[in-house]
């Protein structure tokens, strides 16, 4: 970390001396580097005009994930839910971020049953009685990116994977309650393995949450087989996502050769992810995107 000057403007952009301001802190975090931990950098602690800036993004983000709650159904095929993703964020001044993202073709990500994750919207995929989805959607407004997904149960859902679907969202939240100032995203991590878990289920290692706000995927890659006191640092102004892949059975999966982006579980049994953007604040967590 760069030595900042005491009587200098603080980094932060608050306007006030950085002795008054973040001294403290920086010295606080540099003494968990000192002792071998992983730090955030100055970077990763958002200011108080960017927390303001992804909060309304992140009301583009929630009130598209409402609109797929009200109108999606059997029958309907996940074209038409890429359509309400596109129409109402452009209607509320917003940008889908998946689109053109490394190459992705689609406006959000809709994936079925024993799909993980990257699952492509199309007019031939077809929402069936008893299926379960997650809607993965991210929004840019003004710069900054929210990011949070959900899962929807369609019909008449078996009770063994509205149990997956519950118990996912669970964990979900086990890893919001361990979202605390000073301690470690390896304890996050861990309460949200323990509970999949204890529920018989397995949760995906390649994949994970990830630092958000300024930019779509930033540091730290976020883990949830990560152990306690292990991991980055959470600090105040740092923001990320929560977003476990829990599966059923085992915890292997294949990406899709075709389209290059659509995991699949190994052993075809379904799974489930729910993703919730989080700030860490002075004593605890605040809930972003959801
Ligand atoms: N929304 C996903 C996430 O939670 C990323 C999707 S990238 C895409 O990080 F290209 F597949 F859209
Ligand atoms: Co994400």
């Amino acid at each position: 970390m760069k030595k900042w000057q005491r009587n200098a403007p603080c980094w932060c952009g608050s306007g006030k001396k950085y002795k008054l301001c973040h001294e403290a802190f920086d010295e606080r975090i540099l003494s968990y580097e000192k002792k071998g931990h992983v730090v955030p950098d100055r970077g990763l602690i958002k200011s108080a005009a960017d927390i303001e800036g992804i909060k309304k993004s992140a009301v583009i983000n929630i009130a598209v994930l409402d609109e797929i709650g009200e109108k999606i159904h059997a029958g309907m095929n996940t074209q038409e839910i890429d359509d309400i993703v596109a129409t109402t964020t452009a209607k509320m001044g917003g940008i889908p971020a998946d689109l053109n993202y490394e190459g992705y073709p689609k406006n959000v990500c809709t994936s079925i049953n024993d799909q993980v994750c990257h699952g492509i919207p199309s007019k031939d995929v077809i929402l069936r009685d008893g299926d379960i989805i997650n809607v993965d959607c991210s929004t840019i407004l003004n710069g900054y990116y929210s990011d949070s997904s959900r899962m929807y149960m369609i019909g008449d859902v078996d009770p063994e994977w509205r149990r997956l679907v519950e118990v996912t969202k669970e964990a979900m939240e086990e890893g919001i309650k361990a979202v605390r100032p000073w301690r470690f995203m390896g304890d996050m991590g861990d309460a949200v393995h323990q509970h999949a878990l204890k529920n018989g289920y397995s949760v995906v290692k390649e994949i994970g949450g990830h630092g958000c706000g300024l930019e779509f995927h930033e540091d730290p890659f976020v883990s949830y087989v990560s152990k306690p006191g292990e991991e980055m640092l959470m600090v105040p102004g740092m923001v990320f996502t929560i977003e476990p892949m829990i599966n059923m059975g085992s915890d292997a999966i294949f990406i899709d050769e075709d389209n290059g982006w659509t995991v699949y579980t190994d052993d075809g049994l379904p799974s489930a992810q729910w993703e919730v953007e989080v700030l860490v604040t002075d004593d605890g967590c605040e809930i972003l995107s959801y």
